[in-house]
């Protein structure tokens, strides 16, 4: 990460070089210090140790080229969801990917009449995009993810607004909401670097995503609970039309290229010199398997009105006997916790 921030910072600056004055960046040891023909010296942390000469237009105002500094240290690399992937040390492997559970057959049973609707609201929604995309799975992919990558911000947004409206601590929500919507905009990302819409279909996703986007933050507002199942049997589906790719890909109707896109090898840390679509497919169905089980869950913990999950949270680290550093990752730290106490 620090070594992308230096490059990208050396890139910047040999542009800039011919509208500015003097200047030089010395990278010492944990700070980067910026010179310029006035003196003007500015401080920021970093890691390694490198030199460059350049010229930095504006070092007066915390900034490189015309970038604000501070944006620089906060264009992290995407971070998958999936624990095996966060604590791999090495290349993972088809082996691994199908190793992993995920119970493809796992299906949360409608309770009630909130459950019920959510339910059939899906397999009604599935009934069109059958029908529009049959066997074209990567097409399919596409018009999915760009309707997944939706409800994690809705529900991330709505949450953060109450948290803010009522002066009182989300629960520890937000952070997943938000990385759930980063991860299925990942899959978008992964699908469009193998597959190009064509009109119609570009055309069908923006209507799609008007109606959606408006459609799901008016029923997150009148019923969160309605809406996370609605997102745990839609994250279902998902994984039933996934399995039918990788069938299509097994039986040999679908090319199990070898051509993977870098930033699907990085994002899933992939085996690079043996990495297929097949791989690709495993990777994106086990990240639909979270989306599953945790929407699933959101919408019993609102059914139970148990929402704040610091504190169940804090006790199933406590028994599995996990590190401090994840106590305080999970921002459930003894002072955080006191904090926030109501
Ligand atoms: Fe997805
Ligand atoms: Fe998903």
């Amino acid at each position: 990460m620090f070594r992308s921030i230096v490059h990208n910072c050396s890139f910047l600056l040999r542009r800039s070089s011919a509208a500015s004055l003097h200047s030089q960046i010395l990278i010492r040891g944990s700070s980067i210090r910026f010179i310029s023909d006035s003196k003007q010296t500015q401080t920021a942390s970093a890691g390694n140790t490198t030199t460059s000469s350049a010229k930095n237009s504006d070092t007066s105002n915390n900034r490189i080229g015309n970038i604000p500094i501070d944006l620089l240290y906060t264009m992290n690399d995407p971070k998958p969801v999936r624990h095996e992937i966060l604590e791999s040390t090495k290349p993972l492997t088809t082996n691994d990917l199908e190793n992993w559970d995920i119970d493809i057959n796992r299906h949360r049973e409608p309770v009630g009449w909130s459950d019920k609707i959510a339910f059939v609201t899906v397999k009604l929604l599935r009934k069109p995009t059958d029908w529009f995309f049959k066997k074209k799975y990567i097409h399919r992919a596409v018009m999915l993810e760009t309707v997944a990558a939706v409800p994690g911000m809705v529900a991330g947004t709505v949450r953060h607004l109450r948290s803010l409206r009522k002066l009182k601590h989300d629960g520890g929500w937000i952070d997943h909401l938000l990385h759930e919507a980063e991860n299925e905009r990942m899959h978008l990302m992964t699908w469009m670097a193998i597959s190009r819409p064509n009109l119609w279909e570009r055309a069908l996703i923006a209507v799609v995503q008007g109606v959606f986007y408006n459609c799901f933050f008016a029923l997150y507002l009148a019923s969160p609970k309605t809406a996370h199942r609605m997102v745990g049997y839609l994250e279902e589906e998902a994984i039933v039309s996934y399995t039918s790719f990788l069938n299509e890909i097994d039986n040999g109707h679908i090319e199990n290229t070898n051509k993977i896109p870098d930033l699907a090898i990085d994002y899933w840390n992939l085996d690079r010199n043996t990495a297929t679509l097949r791989d690709v497919v495993l990777a994106v169905r086990a990240d639909e398997a979270t989306h599953r089980d945790t929407n699933h869950h959101f919408a019993d913990r609102l059914l139970f009105r148990q929402e704040d999950l610091r504190k169940d949270a804090k006790q199933v680290f406590k028994e599995s006997g996990l590190s401090n550093k994840k106590h305080k990752m999970a921002g459930l730290s003894h002072a955080a916790t006191e904090k926030w106490k109501e």
